[in-house]
């Protein structure tokens, strides 16, 4: 018997070299940890359960009989993040790059059928480059059963994907179907094809960086939703985005505890605001305000800044948070916000989190760069996610709320719950300078002084509804706060909202504006 329990010693000894010493060095020169050093780092100390140790290929193609490796290139299981069920893959570079083939693949999905059983997050280590090239089509037969996972499993559990190395080729749709995506800063990197590929078909000369590295999908393309200096950073990113999601769509959020100490004004958000309303101020110090102290986490930090979103808590609660952000041009809604908008508004319905929105938006931003790249299109994705959500919803307008923004930005109208605006609200079509032009042109232009009578039309729009009181009047606006009253506010509104029960008609599913 003694014998036989060496020989499992052996292949677990063996099963977790992977690729070997010397490509594990490589690894560690490259400031990368090991697929198995990264499980060690993201889940509770001794909680994890492999699964699959001993699985191989079963190619033969271009002498891969040779090298068979036990695991085949991916390390999964179970175990807890702060005492939580979690399922998680770590793709092990070490052996032939991660690359994804047949086992590998079945793997992974047995992982995610578990995860779906059982209402659990999963969570996916990525470091590949992409089908394992030697096995053909096999490889692309196994993206593909992740893929129409990855697929099903959305808006049921919540699927996180940190890229902890070259993700290339199909290593890259995976991710892009999972909720979150999260990068580690110079030393991974997401493409469809690489540098050299992209050198051959367009002639373009572009760094594996800059094609693909954290800081591009972070500002510019808006791949990634979060970025880390490095992978230790990258795995409490996850804990801490997971402490304020449920398991499954059928739960509640995590709370937190919470006492209050019966005071739950701040004063300090009165003075935020400035007089003049074309002054830009920062909507993230509303927000810290506002919410529990500390607890703002931000998502999708460096893209489309004009919009704010991110988790918090409130009263020990979880909430998102939606916001405009005065301090980037002007808080203006183009294309890349209102994705960046509907695309968290989504997730957040999808996993029962209440949604909390500050306006103050001047209106659509005009141009024919967004005309013909189809800010009608992409506008209307966040009117519809704003539409569609039947998590609890409250609105403050913090000062502007024009034209078809203000209908957007979680109206009355399209659903919201409660609708709460401070004094220095201004709601209506268009600004007063644009509305006078339009409406007195003729007036303006017979004038004696028209210049003097442009102000004179100006000043009577907007002492008309540069404030929040017609909107009051309507019911639109639920009521006029001040600004230090807002947490309080807050607060109950959400707890009276606590048991809302709303429910979409009947359909198969809707048809989103993509
Ligand atoms: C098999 C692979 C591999 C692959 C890397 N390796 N990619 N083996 N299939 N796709 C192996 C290498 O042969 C090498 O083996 C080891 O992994 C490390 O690779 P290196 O090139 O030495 O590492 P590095 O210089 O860091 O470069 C990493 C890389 C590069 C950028 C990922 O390897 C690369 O460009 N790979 C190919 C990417 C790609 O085109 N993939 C296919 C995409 S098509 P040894 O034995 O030397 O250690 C695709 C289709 C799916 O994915 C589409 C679904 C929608």
């Amino acid at each position: 018997m003694q014998d036989k329990f060496k020989l499992l010693e052996d292949k677990i000894a063996q099963a977790q070299l992977g690729g070997g010493e010397a490509r594990i060095e490589a690894q560690h020169k490259k400031g990368k940890l090991t697929a198995r050093e990264r499980i060690h780092f993201l889940l509770d100390e001794g909680s994890f359960e492999e699964i699959g140790m001993f699985v191989t290929h079963r190619s033969t193609n271009f002498g891969l009989d040779k090298q068979k490796i036990l695991g085949d290139g991916v390390v999964t299981g179970y175990g807890t993040i702060n005492g939580r069920l979690v399922y998680v893959f770590a793709q092990d570079f070490t052996v032939m790059g991660g690359s994804l083939a047949e086992a590998h693949a079945e793997k992974i999905c047995r992982i995610m059928d578990l995860a779906m059983k059982n209402g659990a997050p999963v969570i996916g280590l990525n470091d590949s480059g992409g089908a394992r090239i030697q096995e053909g089509v096999v490889s692309l037969g196994g993206y593909a059963d992740i893929f129409y996972r990855n697929t099903l499993a959305s808006g049921v559990i919540p699927q996180l994907s940190a890229i902890m190395g070259p993700c290339a080729g199909g290593a890259v749709y995976s991710p892009a179907l999972t909720d979150f995506i999260m990068m580690v800063e110079n030393t991974s990197y997401m493409f469809v094809t690489g540098p050299n590929v992209v050198k051959t078909v367009t002639h373009e000369e572009v760094s594996s960086e800059d094609l693909g590295g954290a800081s591009t999908h972070a500002t510019k393309s808006g791949v990634t939703h979060f970025t880390y200096a490095n992978e230790i950073e990258c795995l409490n990113g996850i804990k801490t985005l997971l402490s304020y999601i449920p398991q499954n769509c059928e739960e509640e959020p995590p709370s937190v505890p919470y006492e209050s100490n019966g005071d739950e004004l701040r004063p300090g958000l009165n003075n935020i605001v400035p007089e003049n309303p074309n002054q830009p101020y920062d909507i993230k110090e509303v927000i810290e305000l506002t919410v529990d102290e500390g607890s703002f986490y931000e998502v999708h930090k460096d893209f489309a800044e004009n919009i704010v979103v991110g988790f918090a808590r409130l009263a020990g609660k979880t909430i998102g948070v939606v916001a405009n952000q005065p301090a980037f041009l002007a808080g203006v809604l183009d294309i890349k916000s209102s994705q960046k908008g509907a695309r968290f508004v989504r997730f957040c319905d999808a996993f029962n989190i209440p949604l909390l929105v500050f306006e103050d938006v001047p209106g659509f931003l005009p141009g024919t760069d967004q005309e013909w790249n189809a800010i009608i299109t992409n506008g209307a994705k966040l009117l519809y996610a704003f539409s569609e959500a039947t998590v609890p919803r409250v609105t403050v307008i913090t000062r502007k709320a024009y034209g078809g923004a203000y209908d957007v930005m979680n109206s009355k109208h399209i659903g919201a719950d409660m609708n709460f605006a401070w004094p220095s609200a201004e709601i209506a079509v268009m600004g007063a300078k644009g509305a006078a032009e339009i409406i007195f042109r003729k007036e303006i232009q017979s004038a004696d002084n028209p210049e003097e009578k442009w102000k004179e039309k100006e000043q009577e729009y907007a002492e008309l509804f540069a404030n929040p009181y017609n909107a009051a009047a309507r019911g639109y606006v639920d009521e006029v706060i001040k600004p230090e009253q807002t947490r309080e506010k807050l607060i109950k509104v959400f707890k009276m909202l606590e048991n809302k029960v709303d429910k979409l008609p009947k359909k198969k599913h809707g048809n989103i504006p993509l």
